[in-house]
């Protein structure tokens, strides 16, 4: 049985919404307003798909990230968080109204002409306001205006991305792209009780009753590490055995395996429990040999 009030069924391609904030076509993935590394937008057919639930908890997500995967599948009560206080200060703003579609585009529209006339000067300006203020709004810029899309923070937790050198990015298209998913994210959540909390993975695991469904994306142990993002393999012992004891159902998203080697330990921890795989392309860099396959897991919990 599917969880999900309006059940969602999987798309038959990796079709994304990028232009139309009415997203009626239940086979498109909402893509969020933000980017993260790791982002799960190309899995969410997949995930959504495996999701078996009743319906009558809260979706508890204590690596939300970018949120995609809650704003796809959509429950009614959730509980989401993340060590990240930016990601979750920016759904929060979008909540309580701080941050709607219309001042996104006010906002994008006055910095991004801006940066066509100053360049990187002006990246590097809004970059030092962010770590000095953390505005949403900010954030939203420098999500988009960053070298690779890449989210990074040093180890005073400033964000440190240089500039990803197109100083033309933020067309009129383009905003418009980026206003529509925050109209999006906002549609979504409206009516519903969702709770963003910036917390540490184990404080809102522990939350979890009965009827909840828990959803894990942590980072990849050794494959990307920044403040607000780093994870050992004694964490990953760690959440593993917690999601043994919970008492609910639980997906765990993990690397399967890729070009190189495969992730015995996961296998091994998780042998006695359905695991199921998918696999795509991720960019690496722009020519061919730097692209590889990955095969990601999705334990059955
Ligand atoms: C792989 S990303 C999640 C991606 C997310 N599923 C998506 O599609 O956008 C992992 C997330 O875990 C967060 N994180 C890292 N360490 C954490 C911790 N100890 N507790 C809570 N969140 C943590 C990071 O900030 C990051 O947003």
């Amino acid at each position: 049985m599917t969880a999900i009030p309006t059940p969602i069924s999987p798309g038959p391609s990796n079709a994304t919404s990028g232009d139309s904030p009415n997203v009626a076509d239940t086979n498109v993935v909402r893509t969020p307003p933000l980017k993260i590394q790791g982002i799960k937008t190309k899995a969410v057919p997949f995930i959504r798909d495996s999701v078996s639930w009743g319906g009558t908890g809260r979706w508890i997500e204590p690596f939300v990230g970018s949120a995609v995967v809650p704003l796809n599948i959509q429950p009614k009560r959730a509980l989401l968080g993340d060590a990240n206080p930016h990601l979750i200060h920016f759904y929060v703003a979008i909540q309580c109204g701080d941050v709607t579609s219309a001042t996104a585009r006010t906002f994008l529209e006055q910095e991004g002409e801006r940066l066509r006339r100053d360049g990187q000067e002006h990246y590097y300006q809004v970059r030092e306001r962010f770590n000095e203020h953390g505005d949403p709004h900010d954030f939203l810029f420098l999500n988009r205006a960053c070298f690779n899309g890449l989210i990074r923070f040093n180890k005073k937790g400033y964000f440190n991305t240089p500039f990803c050198r197109k100083p033309e990015r933020f067309r009129t298209a383009y905003i418009t792209k980026i206003c529509n998913q925050v109209q999006r994210a906002a549609d979504c959540m409206a009516g519903k009780e969702w709770e963003f909390v910036c917390a540490d993975w184990t404080d809102i695991i522990r939350e979890a009753r009965e009827g909840d469904f828990v959803y894990c994306d942590p980072p990849y142990a050794g494959r990307f590490t920044d403040y607000f993002n780093s994870w050992t393999d004694d964490d990953a012992s760690r959440l593993e055995d917690c999601l043994k004891v919970l008492p609910c159902r639980f997906l765990y998203s993990m690397w399967s395996e890729n070009k190189y080697r495969k992730n015995e330990r996961l296998h091994d921890v998780f042998s006695d429990y359905e695991i199921r795989t998918f696999s795509h392309f991720y960019h690496l860099g722009s020519t061919e040999d730097l692209r590889n396959e990955i095969t990601e897991a999705l334990v059955m919990g």
